[in-house]
């Protein structure tokens, strides 16, 4: 059999965090430095490989309205907000106003605050309640585990033929391959990444970056 994977480690995870446009784009480097400071919580932020992923694929798909499940202090965001045209639009659902609250500053500093409309709120209610005629090319889902599937269920109807839908974290630090591991949100996504597979509507891969990053594509 040949070799199908292989495990990096510290030096080349860097390495290659360092080889990418964006790098140093300095309101970045400042937001995740503010990012950091907070502690702990900060390991909910995307990390860097991951948020030049997402302003690669919204470029490359021309994407024009996209939506933010679980924005936190704006990462995601602003990868997404600057591949986005100047008539693009990113609508972020947030429930807490103190995240929203540091990412406002950053989009500013980066111009993309006419980009970006903010809900707070919990994510369901906001979503469940969109105009009916507000569609997205592109969603990232990356909020509450156990409504991920929900927020499929909700967004996929609004999302245009051959868009695509980005969830993070399905890998979940490996607890989804874990028998013995039964938490609430393991078993959710473990369910979920099982129904993505054999979805019909869908094409979708599961690809091992970050903490796992699934990305589906609604079929037209
Ligand atoms: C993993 S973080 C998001 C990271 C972010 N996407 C980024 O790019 O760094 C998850 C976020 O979802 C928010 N959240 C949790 N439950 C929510 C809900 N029911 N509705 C909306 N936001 C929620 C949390 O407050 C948190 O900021």
């Amino acid at each position: 059999m040949s070799l199908t994977f292989f495990p990096i480690n510290k030096q080349m995870y860097d390495y290659a965090v360092c080889h990418r446009s964006h790098h140093s784009d300095p309101v970045m480097v400042e937001l995740r430095k503010e990012t950091l400071a907070l502690g702990e919580i900060a390991e909910m932020a995307i990390p860097p490989e991951e948020e030049s992923f997402l302003s690669i694929i919204v470029a490359a798909s021309r994407v024009e309205k996209a939506i933010e499940v679980g924005t936190f202090t704006g990462i995601g965001a602003m990868a997404i907000a600057r591949a986005l045209p100047v008539t693009g639009k990113l609508l972020c659902c947030e429930i807490n106003p103190q995240w929203i609250s540091i990412a406002s500053k950053y989009w500013a500093k980066a111009g993309l605050e006419s980009k970006i409309e903010v809900r707070i709120g919990p994510a369901l209610e906001t979503i469940k309640y969109l105009k009916e005629d507000r569609f997205f090319d592109f969603a990232f889902i990356d909020a509450d585990k156990q409504n991920y599937e929900n927020y499929y269920e909700l967004l996929l109807p609004r999302i245009r033929p051959n868009g695509l839908i980005v969830f993070d974290n399905m890998l979940w630090k490996g607890k989804v391959v874990c028998p013995d591991i039964t938490d609430k949100d393991s078993v959710v996504l473990s369910r979920l990444n099982e129904k993505l597979k054999d979805d019909p509507r869908v094409e979708s891969v599961l690809i091992p970056m970050a903490d796992g990053v699934v990305i589906a594509r609604k079929k037209g």
